[in-house]
């Protein structure tokens, strides 16, 4: 696997910026996968100077998030709808109707999900697919214990991600209590994988997504099965590896 090790989090802005607009210089009719959480906005604060500064072109590209909390309104604060249209899709040309996040108001979940997974086939699969990691280890809201198969569900969030996801909420009883995401076997289906952290406090999960065995208990670990996976990890991310990159 290729670690790329970072100073900062305006490194990590360049370095992903750089692997996803060389992607996109290369094939413009370009199927982006997308994350939500603190770690990928520095990566999407540079692609929004480099569309503004630099031309970086956004008109054919069709975008699909990873995931949504269930129950919650495609404009409420904490959505990850809102997320992407305040930190990327507001400031970029991209055709929003081109631009999906699963619907948590759906009223029918299982139906959705099964949607979700026939648009990415329908446009031939995701090129390229950020991620972040989960301190558990999850990718999406793939919660440590699941299938390292799985396709787009309903998922129950563990709760250690209740908890870390609590400041973003007025309290841990606020945080939904289940998400829609698209599965370990859908995010392996991606050409290429960019899984992007920062922090001490990822430490753990990477090296045993890294380093660790393939194992239901850090589903990041399903990342070894993908032949072309990218970790962009600032140094305190990195602190718990022990091979060589
Ligand atoms: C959420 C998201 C994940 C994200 C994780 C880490 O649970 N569903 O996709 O990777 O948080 O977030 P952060 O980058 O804020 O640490």
């Amino acid at each position: 696997m290729r670690v790329e090790i970072v100073a900062d989090a305006d490194e990590m802005g360049r370095v992903g910026a750089d692997l996803i607009a060389q992607a996109l210089s290369a094939k413009p009719h370009f199927i982006l996968g997308l994350a939500t959480g603190s770690t990928p906005l520095p990566v999407y604060r540079e692609l929004v100077r480099r569309h503004r500064e630099e031309g970086l072109d956004f008109s054919r590209v069709i975008t699909f998030n990873l995931d949504e909390y269930v129950g919650l309104a495609p404009d409420h604060e904490q959505s990850y709808r809102r997320f992407m249209n305040e930190n990327l899709f507001d400031h970029v040309n991209i055709p929003l109707a081109g631009t999906h996040v699963p619907d948590g108001m759906a009223e029918d979940p299982e139906a959705e999900c099964a949607a979700y997974e026939a648009m990415i086939e329908d446009v031939g699969g995701i090129d390229l697919q950020v991620l972040g990691i989960g301190s558990n280890g999850h990718i999406g809201f793939n919660e440590p214990g699941g299938s390292l198969a799985s396709r787009t569900r309903q998922v129950r969030l563990a709760q250690s991600t209740v908890s870390d996801n609590a400041r973003f909420f007025a309290s841990a009883e606020e945080v939904p209590a289940s998400a829609l995401s698209m599965g370990i076997g859908t995010v392996l289906d991606a050409e290429r994988v960019v899984l992007f952290a920062s922090g001490e406090n990822k430490a753990e999960a990477v090296a045993a997504a890294l380093e660790g065995p393939l194992c239901a208990k850090c589903p990041a670990s399903a990342l070894q099965l993908h032949p072309d996976a990218v970790f962009v990890l600032t140094e305190d991310a990195a602190s718990n590896l022990a091979l060589e990159y």
